[in-house]
């Protein structure tokens, strides 16, 4: 066993990453092993890297599978609109859709407004939002993928995009080395993503935007940290932007909501 296998082994283990994708922590731990001066400092920086991207923002995950059972239940009664209560209170629960919840009608009623009849989805980095399917008016029976380091909850979300009547293939993994897409998508969503894949490689960004393959990108940035600070976030996001698409020959749209900083950018008409 090679250095990276024990450590990917012992970060696995802990209860709090166990259901973490094992390639990502191996991406993870292999760069922090090159740069620490010892195994244990490679570990702890491993465990406080997977913290700052995806742990922050859920403290605790939910009951999935009663969760499932009520979802069934809500469906078998009034259809996927019955869905709504329990999709807001699940979503109030990460980070980054708790804050989006007070927008959420706003923002997909004027962003499906904008773009044509959507067929296929690829929600990138998705966390919680596919919860958000209830308030999408995607064309009957569109496809909806996801991706997402945990592989818990992309088991449920897959379940989950079923049971709203979407086909899927909702998967466990790192964005930043999954073949993403072979098939030509409607429109892949990126919301809040870019800056958190920035915190593990600076070019995350602008590879990201090379590789995905979709007619219309949403993309969003944060205009809070996490811990509530605000100062000048949102302009230095939006040169950020700005830069990101600098030199690519897209169109998009800013569309600035309470919570949150969005462009809609179409690649090909
Ligand atoms: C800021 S949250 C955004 C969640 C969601 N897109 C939203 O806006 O509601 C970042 C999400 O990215 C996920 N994530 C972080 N790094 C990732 C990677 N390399 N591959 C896949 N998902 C990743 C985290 O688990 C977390 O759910």
């Amino acid at each position: 066993m090679s250095e990276l296998d024990d450590l990917s082994a012992e970060v696995k283990a802990s209860v709090k990453y166990r259901h973490v994708a094992p390639d990502f922590i191996r991406s993870i731990g292999a760069v922090e092993l090159s740069r620490r001066n010892s195994y244990k400092e490679a570990v702890k920086a491993t465990r406080n890297k997977l913290h700052q991207v995806g742990g922050a923002y859920l403290e605790k995950p939910p009951r999935y599978e009663t969760l499932l059972t009520e979802m069934r239940a809500a469906v078998q009664a009034g259809g996927v609109a019955a869905l709504r209560p329990i999709c807001s209170q699940m979503m109030s629960s990460h980070a980054s859709t708790h804050e989006r919840l007070p927008v959420l009608e706003q923002l997909y009623t004027t962003v499906f407004g904008l773009l044509p009849r959507i067929h296929s989805v690829l929600d990138i980095a998705c966390g919680f939002n596919p919860l958000a399917l209830p308030w999408m008016p995607l064309a009957t029976h569109a496809a909806y993928d996801a991706i997402d380091i945990y592989e818990d909850l992309t088991s449920f979300l897959q379940e989950f995009i079923v049971l709203c009547g979407c086909a899927s293939h909702t998967r466990a993994g790192n964005v930043l080395n999954d073949p993403l897409t072979e098939h030509k998508v409607d429109l892949a969503i990126l919301l809040k993503a870019i800056p958190c894949l920035e915190q593990v490689d600076k070019r995350a960004g602008t590879q990201l935007l090379d590789r995905i393959n979709a007619d219309h990108l949403l993309i969003s940035f944060p205009v809070h940290s996490l811990g509530g600070r605000s100062k000048g976030m949102s302009a230095t996001y939006e040169t950020h932007f700005m830069e990101l698409v600098r030199e690519r020959p897209w169109t998009y749209e800013r569309l600035e909501f309470a919570t949150e900083l969005v462009f809609l950018v179409t690649k090909s008409a």
